[in-house]
């Protein structure tokens, strides 16, 4: 069965570029590939596309990439998302070359978040080469994971576990009886997670991007604490995928979750279970109204 097997880019609607090659380069460790008035794209492995932050009026994720298998798989599941109601486009040539993949589709998701089928991505011919020595954990675990906030839960069950072929992590129940969904789509312990929480909008809430060592998250929490970027969360540590992390505020709002040691994920013995708080330490909110996820 067709089914995301992880999360291949993001793209990003900024209203300042300078900040963000700042931000993605000299704290996060991204290398940039390309920087034009229009446009920043960004390196954290040898494809050649993860991160691309446009040039706009507005700050917000402007699509999340998925990726899937092949044009089999893609066809498939473009064929199961408009027998559900969804009204799928088939990109043509100028966006398929855009983001350096071989075959691509678009739809909105339940809130109206635009998201994106892809298979092929473009490996560059040159070596990824951080300005921070960091290596990334990518490979079959995709670019990281996301944490969306929802006005309906079932909704998004519908989508990313039905549809879409992800498979439930676990829960955590960080307010008693509200609880966030984590559902994985390869070996990382979630790529893709969700919460309806009353009185917060929805919206993408975070990204997280895992490096291979502590020592560099460590670094990177030095910038921070000395003014790097607005800080969300302190360093802590996550119950569920083990990950050790903090959060700063991105330059288009949504945070970035800084992290390693994440958990991967056997599918053969696993077995979902709920936890009752987000963190075993750290993770102290700067805004004690935000969920602490
Ligand atoms: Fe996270």
């Amino acid at each position: 069965m067709a089914r995301v097997v992880g999360l291949g880019y993001l793209i990003v609607n900024a209203t300042d570029l300078d900040s963000w090659k700042e931000f993605a380069s000299n704290l996060l460790g991204l290398q940039v590939d390309s920087f034009t008035p229009e446009r920043l794209v960004l390196r954290m492995d040898e494809a050649s596309y993860r991160l691309e932050i446009r040039k706009d009026d507005s700050d917000s994720v402007n699509a999340i990439g998925w990726e899937v298998r092949g044009p089999e798989d893609l066809d498939e599941l473009a064929a199961k998302l408009e027998e559900d109601g969804y009204a799928v486009k088939r990109s043509d040539s100028v966006a398929v070359a855009a983001r350096r993949v071989s075959g691509l589709v678009e739809f909105d998701d339940p809130e109206g978040q635009r998201v994106e089928l892809f298979y092929g991505l473009q490996q560059h011919r040159e070596r990824f080469v951080s300005p921070t020595g960091a290596r990334f954990v990518t490979g079959a675990g995709g670019l990281g994971h996301l944490f969306q906030m929802v006005s309906d839960r079932e909704k998004y069950d519908a989508l990313y576990l039905k549809l879409l072929g992800f498979k439930l992590s676990d829960y955590i129940e960080f307010v008693p009886g509200v609880y966030a969904t984590f559902t994985h789509a390869n070996q990382r312990h979630h790529s893709f997670a969700y919460a309806q929480v009353p009185n917060v909008p929805s919206n993408i809430m975070h990204a997280m991007f895992e490096v291979e060592e502590l020592d560099v998250v460590g670094r990177a929490w030095d910038k921070v604490q000395a003014g790097g970027a607005p800080i969300k969360a302190t360093f802590g540590k996550h119950t569920n995928d083990e990950m050790i992390s903090f959060y700063v505020q991105s330059p288009s709002g949504f945070q970035v979750e800084y992290g390693y040691g994440g958990k991967l994920i056997d599918e053969d013995t696993w077995k979902p279970v709920r936890y009752s708080a987000a963190s075993y330490w750290g993770h102290k909110r700067s805004d004690p109204d935000e969920p602490d996820l």
